[in-house]
């Protein structure tokens, strides 16, 4: 595989002025531009990306946003997906197509206890079909009468439409598009390191976790009808529970009747070392989202995954007078594009040939010690991370945690760019503590670029920095 010479096709200072003119950038502050040419991504091969100007980096956040699992260059997966637009481009989700069905397949083979996928585009996308689950199956059940809340997590994301983003604890990304949508409800995070109970563990006998269960008691447990959580903590921070906490949070769903609902948009398919992130923890989820690196980033695809107790309230009573919304009501019109489930169909196949799970935790492991060799540097307050899924918190004190401000944070950040590495971080989510840098590189990172990534990042950390 060799990248693609970055002139080869387009005129730089043409596709410079386009970017620059024409393109609205995502959660960018755009007068950026005024005072430089922001780099626009030309090619890709391996762990590595080239920009119109030929400068390379080494990708430490898998395409920014956690996606490119297996890497970029991958013939297999474009020739997958070229053969499938050849044979069949589309046809909606009313009918199967087949990889479709084999696709649906392959991802109950790998879902113990789960037995329909319903197919989508996107993350939040999936979300809102769990929501909307929850939602229509109160109306069809008496057992489920009148639960229809949805608990969320403090901290975690789970999209960006607006029902999704009702479900956010990330007051930044909320505000402004208020009034949000009625029924959901927040309950505490489990970070340790910034308790909101100011408790320390095991003292605090896991009150994030049995403080759900008082809420939902106030709440009315007959009105709350789903909790749902990132198995690990993405864009909130790269939060790893305690082990007992899924398991407490699952006992609690259980006695109360609320589907527990899994978003693996971003741990799903290896990112922590294990093919699900709930698979950490030994827990049965009702429900599973996932998206992100479904299609390792070469196609948009995401998919809702249920138990047959849950797709079974569903099921076409003729007999039933109510039968109008005996089945769920919904469709997503992209679901129905067959590319993208080519591109999963073989992104799977690679990870397994490639044992990309094992690399993910061998490598996740090697990750998370060398990072550890920054916590006795004077801007680290917390290395912490599971798998390929990694994250450093920096503060201007260590004692009181007094994060570093947004603007040091962000010339940190792009000084390590500028050493051509690129990392993730907690971008305008969590109100003053927007200084938590992530590591996510694909997954078939080598220790020679872990390195790379962690010896950019600890001599940038060396330098003198004044907030
Ligand atoms: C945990 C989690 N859930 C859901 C989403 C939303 O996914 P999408 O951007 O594909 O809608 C994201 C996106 O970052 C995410 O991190």
């Amino acid at each position: 595989m060799s990248l693609t010479p970055p002139c080869e096709s387009f005129d730089p200072d043409a596709v410079a002025a386009d970017d620059r003119d024409c393109l609205w950038h995502h959660i960018k502050p755009h007068h950026l531009f005024q005072s430089a040419e922001q780099p626009v991504i030309a090619s890709g091969d391996g762990l590595v990306v080239r920009d119109i100007r030929g400068r390379e980096y080494l990708d430490a956040a898998s395409g920014g946003v956690w996606s490119v699992i297996v890497g970029y260059g991958r013939r297999a997966i474009a020739r997958a997906v070229a053969h499938q637009l050849e044979t069949l481009p589309y046809y909606a989700g009313v009918l199967g197509t087949v990889p479709a069905a084999r696709l649906a397949r392959a991802l109950v083979d790998r879902l113990p206890g789960m037995d329909k996928i319903f197919f989508s585009n996107s993350g939040s996308e999936a979300n809102e079909k769990a929501f909307k689950l929850v939602r229509q199956a109160a109306r069809l059940g008496r057992d489920r009468a009148g639960k229809v809340k949805i608990l969320y997590r403090d901290r975690d994301y789970h999209g960006t439409t607006l029902a999704t983003l009702s479900a956010t604890g990330q007051a930044e990304r909320r505000r402004g598009f208020e009034p949000l949508c009625p029924g959901f409800v927040q309950v505490p995070h489990p970070l340790c390191y910034r308790c909101p109970f100011e408790l320390s563990y095991p003292g605090c006998e896991m009150r994030c976790a049995t403080e759900v269960e008082r809420i939902i008691e106030s709440e009315g447990p007959d009105t709350v009808g789903a909790l749902i959580v990132e198995p690990i903590t993405a864009g909130g921070g790269i939060i790893v529970p305690r082990d007992e906490y899924l398991p407490m949070i699952e006992r609690i769903c259980r006695r109360h009747g609320l589907w527990l609902i899994i978003d693996e948009v971003v741990c799903g398919f290896g990112r922590t070392g294990v093919f699900w992130g709930h698979q950490h923890f030994g827990i049965s989820p009702d429900i599973v989202t996932m998206a992100k690196g479904m299609a390792g980033g070469y196609e948009p695809l995401s998919a809702t995954a249920v138990r047959p107790e849950i797709f079974q309230r569903f099921l076409n009573d003729p007999a039933d007078p109510g039968q109008r919304l005996n089945y769920f009501r919904d469709i997503s019109t992209y679901g129905g594009c067959t590319g993208p489930m080519a591109a999963a169909l073989e992104t799977l196949r690679i990870i397994d040939a490639e044992d990309l799970v094992g690399n993910s935790r061998r490598m996740g492991t090697y990750l998370l010690d060398r990072l550890r060799e920054l916590a006795d540097m004077p801007l680290v307050g917390d290395v912490r991370g599971r798998g390929l899924f990694c994250g450093v918190e920096l503060v201007a004190d260590k004692k009181t945690k007094q994060p570093i401000s947004e603007a040091l944070m962000g010339r940190i950040v792009a000084a390590i760019n500028a050493r051509g590495v690129l990392v993730g971080r907690t971008n305008a989510s969590l109100p003053g503590n927007n200084t938590i840098m992530n590591f996510a590189p694909a997954l078939i990172v080598t220790r020679e670029q872990i390195d790379q990534i962690v010896d950019a990042v600890k001599a940038v950390l060396a330098q003198r920095w004044r907030d």
